[in-house]
C-alpha cells in the first residue's frame, strides 16, 4: 500500500471538510472579532516591512481574513485568492461585499499545485495553515515560492511531540468519521530547503499555539 504522503491529493476531501457551515462559523468569527492571533502574527512582518501596497496571492486563503485585513490596512492593493473549497470562496466573497472590498480580490477555485500556471506572480504569497492540508509539499510549496516576488509567508504545525500527537489524533477522528480529509506534518527542513532552492531566505519566525510562522524574503 502506498504511503499516504505519496497518494494523489484528495480535493474532494477538502471540499467536504471545508464546507459551508464551517465557512460560516469562520465568517462570523472574523466579522465579530477580527483576525485571529495566528494570522495576526503571520502578517506582522508584512505590516512592518512591506513599504508600499503589495499585490497578494493568498493560497488556501479560506474565508479571506488575511487578504481582507491587508487590504483594509492598505498594505495590499489587490489580491488573488486560490482556494480549493467552493464554500470558502462564497464565504470570502460575502465578507468582501460586507467590507466593500470585493472588487479588489479575484477568486480562483482550484488546487493551486495543479493550476499555478494560470496564476500571476505577486509581491507577497501567503499560505496560512495550508501546507498541512496537502500531501504533496514539493508540488504546492515550490509552485507557491515561484510566484513570490518579495515575500512568502507561511504558517504550519510546529515540530513538537505534542503537536504531532494532536494532529495524529485529529486524523484518527477524521478516519472514524469517515471523512476523506487528512492533515500532514511536513518536515521543517524540507520547507526551508524548498524556499532556499527558490532563492528565498527566512527573515521572520514566530510561534502561536500549535503553529510555526515563517516569513521568507527574496534574497
Ligand atoms: C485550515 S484552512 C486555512 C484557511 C485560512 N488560510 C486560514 O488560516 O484561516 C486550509 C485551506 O486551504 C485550502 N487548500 C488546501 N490545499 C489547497 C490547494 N492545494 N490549493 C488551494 N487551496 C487549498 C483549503 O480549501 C482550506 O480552505
Amino acid at each position: 500500500m502506498p504511503c499516504p504522503c505519496c497518494q494523489p491529493p484528495d480535493i474532494d476531501g477538502i471540499e467536504s471538510f471545508f464546507d459551508a457551515s464551517r465557512a460560516q462559523t469562520e465568517v462570523d468569527a472574523y466579522l465579530r472579532a477580527g483576525l485571529d492571533a495566528r494570522s495576526a502574527r503571520l502578517i506582522e512582518h508584512l505590516l512592518n516591512n512591506a513599504g508600499g501596497p503589495l499585490s497578494l496571492l493568498d493560497i488556501g486563503g479560506g474565508v479571506g481574513s488575511v487578504h481582507y485585513e491587508l487590504l483594509r490596512r492598505e498594505i495590499a492593493a489587490s489580491a488573488v485568492a486560490v482556494e480549493a473549497s467552493s464554500a470558502y470562496i462564497e464565504a470570502a466573497r460575502s465578507i468582501g461585499r460586507e467590507l466593500g472590498l470585493d472588487d479588489r480580490v479575484n477568486y480562483l477555485h482550484a488546487d493551486f499545485a495543479l493550476s499555478a500556471d494560470a496564476v500571476d506572480p505577486a509581491d507577497a504569497v501567503i499560505l496560512d495553515r495550508v501546507i498541512c492540508c496537502y500531501p504533496l509539499l514539493e508540488d504546492l510549496l515550490s509552485a507557491a515560492a515561484d510566484k513570490a516576488g518579495r515575500f512568502l509567508a507561511l504558517s504550519y504545525p510546529r515540530a513538537k511531540w505534542w503537536v504531532f500527537i494532536t494532529f495524529k489524533l485529529f486524523n484518527l477522528y477524521l478516519r472514524l468519521k469517515r471523512c476523506n480529509f487528512r492533515t500532514y506534518l511536513h518536515s521543517h527542513s524540507d520547507v526551508h530547503a524548498i524556499a532556499a532552492r527558490k532563492g528565498l531566505e527566512p527573515v521572520h519566525a514566530d510561534t502561536q499555539g500549535l503553529w510555526q510562522i515563517t516569513v521568507f524574503a527574496r534574497a
